[in-house]
């Protein structure tokens, strides 16, 4: 029987907190205080204790937490930054806009940097290796720890795809100077409008961090820094700290959706291999298929909706024309051309997931017959 599974649905995927955010939302409209208070701050401090980190900074975007986390470095201009070539373009229009250089390095199998060919790309201008979680996936961080050590880099996560993703016993996150949240609505951890974080343990960057987001000023009318104006909203903050105590849940409830398509999965489509000790959080799952766009026009002719994250590498971007000395990235290319990301939401239930393997498995086999 022809069924509808969407690939996302916001207001489903927010419904279980509806109660919970209009208290909260109350609370806030009675307050009469809507820029920078309790909510933020308790925000903030229950993020940062989430992660057994000492400071959190609660801020308007995931973007602008890579572009303050890259800003409050202070690093020379024209530092270069090693980042995925793969990766969103949002970490890479962050080192662009902090005045430095993105050194693009090829994904490995599992689509995150590939750690093996990252020592080839330091140079004494290296300053920060951003390793970003994608997919909700860590990144290899024992590898990238010592590089960082070795070479006295420092490390700026991206954690915008993997609130609660762990390297063995560790949440990433927690392996930086600094790292970087978006709580993007389609997140594992979304608000309901743009928002995002950054945590660190150095009090004073958290400090400097505090000032840049609010115009570069610790004491009103007076400023130290060129800011800007990236303050986490409070009532955003308010909706965070209501999602954030069912994130462990969020995430469990993904991991299940994406055991499901591994066991039922025809063998053929690449799914994602997750190692030992490495606990993905499964924001999106993705295969891959060589006719992925033939793939994608059956499964939406039968009621389910798909996405690609993302149809074209950042480097092929029209706006980064001639940013990138390295001409080829054909790892990417190839993962940009074959990558399919499944429905996995909060809201989906096991039998919505069966339905897409069962329409997945009979297009293969009609496929290879
Ligand atoms: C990996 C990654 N980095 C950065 C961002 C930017 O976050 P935002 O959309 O909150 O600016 C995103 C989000 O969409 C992302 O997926």
């Amino acid at each position: 029987m022809k069924k509808s599974v969407e690939y996302e649905n916001l207001a489903k995927l927010n419904a279980p907190f509806f109660e919970a955010y209009q208290q909260s939302f109350q609370a806030v409209m009675q307050s009469g205080w809507y820029i920078l208070g309790t909510q933020v701050k308790s925000f903030e401090e229950d993020f940062a204790k989430y992660h057994n980190a000492k400071y959190c900074v609660g801020l308007a975007s995931g973007l602008d937490a890579l572009i303050l986390a890259l800003q409050a470095l202070d690093l020379p201009p024209a530092s270069e930054v090693i980042v995925a070539a793969n990766a969103y373009v949002a970490c890479i229009l962050s080192i662009i806009k902090a005045g430095l250089k993105p050194v693009l390095v090829e994904p490995g199998e599992d689509g995150n940097i590939d750690v093996s060919k990252i020592e080839s790309h330091i140079t004494p201008y290296t300053k920060v290796i951003m390793p970003v979680h994608l997919y909700g996936h860590p990144c290899e961080m024992e590898v990238i720890t010592s590089l960082a050590q070795k070479y006295q880099l420092h490390i700026v996560e991206d954690c915008a795809q993997a609130h609660g993703a762990r390297y063995f016993d560790k949440k990433v996150g927690t392996f930086s100077t600094i790292a970087a949240f978006s709580f993007y609505p389609t997140k594992n951890l979304g608000a309901l409008g743009d928002a995002g974080a950054v945590l660190t343990n150095d009090e004073n960057l958290a400090v400097k961090l505090k000032a840049l987001r609010n115009y570069g000023s610790h004491v009103k009318y007076h400023n130290d820094y060129i800011g800007m104006n990236s303050r986490l909203d409070e009532v955003q903050a308010g909706f965070l700290k209501v999602k954030l105590k069912a994130l462990d849940h969020i995430n469990q409830h993904k991991r299940v959706l994406a055991a499901i398509y591994d066991k039922l999965l025809d063998q053929r489509y690449l799914k994602p291999k997750v190692k030992e000790g490495f606990f993905d959080v499964f924001h999106i799952y993705n295969v891959h298929a060589q006719n992925r766009d033939k793939l994608r026009v059956y499964l939406k002719e039968h009621g389910v909706t798909t996405e690609v994250h993302y149809p074209v590498a950042p480097y092929r971007q029209k706006a980064l024309a001639g940013i990138f000395t390295q001409e080829a990235f054909p790892v990417s290319d190839k993962w940009h051309a074959t990558t399919l990301s499944l429905p996995i939401s909060y809201f989906h239930t096991l039998d919505d997931i069966a339905y897409v393997c069962d329409l997945m498995n009979t297009f293969i086999q009609r496929e290879n017959t």
